[in-house]
């Protein structure tokens, strides 16, 4: 799994650089792509079609501004002040590995830079809990306590996950939680990580001020099936790992 995720991390890299204003998030598929290809890898979110949606067309998922999640690459250029999310894949020798990170495409806005800052905080104090003997509440709170104390809403209809042979295992890994609560975790789980984290907006103000625990509807999905997008335009960040839990604490899948 570690070779899997360094693959992973290897090529969002490569598509990192990339981004930059007039480039097309289709470039970033073609190229991601042909990189899993030269490294024997294959991908698992092409021809992925979970409860009935259409099979998902790429290697990799882009999500600019107020895409949540699970945008699809398109021949639209890039500007100066906008965000993307890059989610990818790699299956290699029968493992899966996950990830993603938001990007600045040129300067952005104080508040986009805080968005994307924060929730990269967010999947680093989630790491720092995940050990034997903590739980998945662990793990949810420290990422819903860093968002709210900054004043972003965590999305509360998509969840990480465990993975192994498969992209999707259980546990569900919610990003919001009580400590102290839920599975155990124990030596030798790999669970992805992966918070997502919004700017307030109207719609989702009225929503909030509605409920007492945040458990709000907070995704619409565009006609495509996948595109996941914020109620009301609202900017959204994401960043994700795949993570062992060791005796030793954790250990991010595929670094160095
Ligand atoms: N990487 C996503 C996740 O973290 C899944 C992508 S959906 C797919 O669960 F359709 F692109 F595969
Ligand atoms: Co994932």
């Amino acid at each position: 799994m570690d070779r899997a995720n360094r693959v992973v991390l290897e090529i969002l890299e490569i598509m990192r650089q990339m981004i930059r204003p007039g480039a097309t998030t289709a470039q970033l598929n073609a190229v991601a792509e042909e990189e899993l290809a030269k490294r024997g890898a294959k991908s698992p979110f092409k021809g992925y079609a979970p409860m009935g949606l259409p099979p998902y067309p790429a290697v990799v998922c882009t999500s600019v501004n107020d895409v949540i999640v699970h945008g699809i690459p398109n021949r639209e250029r890039l500007r100066e002040g906008d965000i993307v999310g890059i989610d990818f894949g790699a299956i290699l020798e029968g493992f899966v590995g996950d990830g993603a990170i938001t990007v600045a495409v040129g300067e952005v806005s104080e508040e986009a830079g805080k968005l994307i800052r924060t929730t990269k905080e967010c999947l680093d104090l989630a790491i720092a809990e995940m050990k034997p003997g903590n739980r998945l509440g662990d793990i949810g709170a420290a990422v819903q306590e860093h968002a709210e104390a900054n004043g972003f809403h965590v999305i509360r209809n998509f969840v990480g996950h465990g993975i192994g042979r498969r992209m999707h295992e259980e546990p569900q890994v919610h990003n919001f939680g009580a400590r102290g609560r839920g599975l155990e975790l124990k030596e030798g789980m790999v669970l992805a990580v992966e918070p997502m984290v919004c700017t307030i907006g109207d719609k989702l103000q009225q929503r909030l001020g509605k409920s007492r625990d945040g458990m709000v509807q907070d995704v619409r999905t565009d006609k495509d099936g996948w595109t996941a997008r914020t109620l009301d335009g609202a900017l959204a960040a994401h960043f994700e790992h795949s993570i062992a839990i060791t005796a030793d604490g954790p250990r991010v899948l595929g670094l160095q």
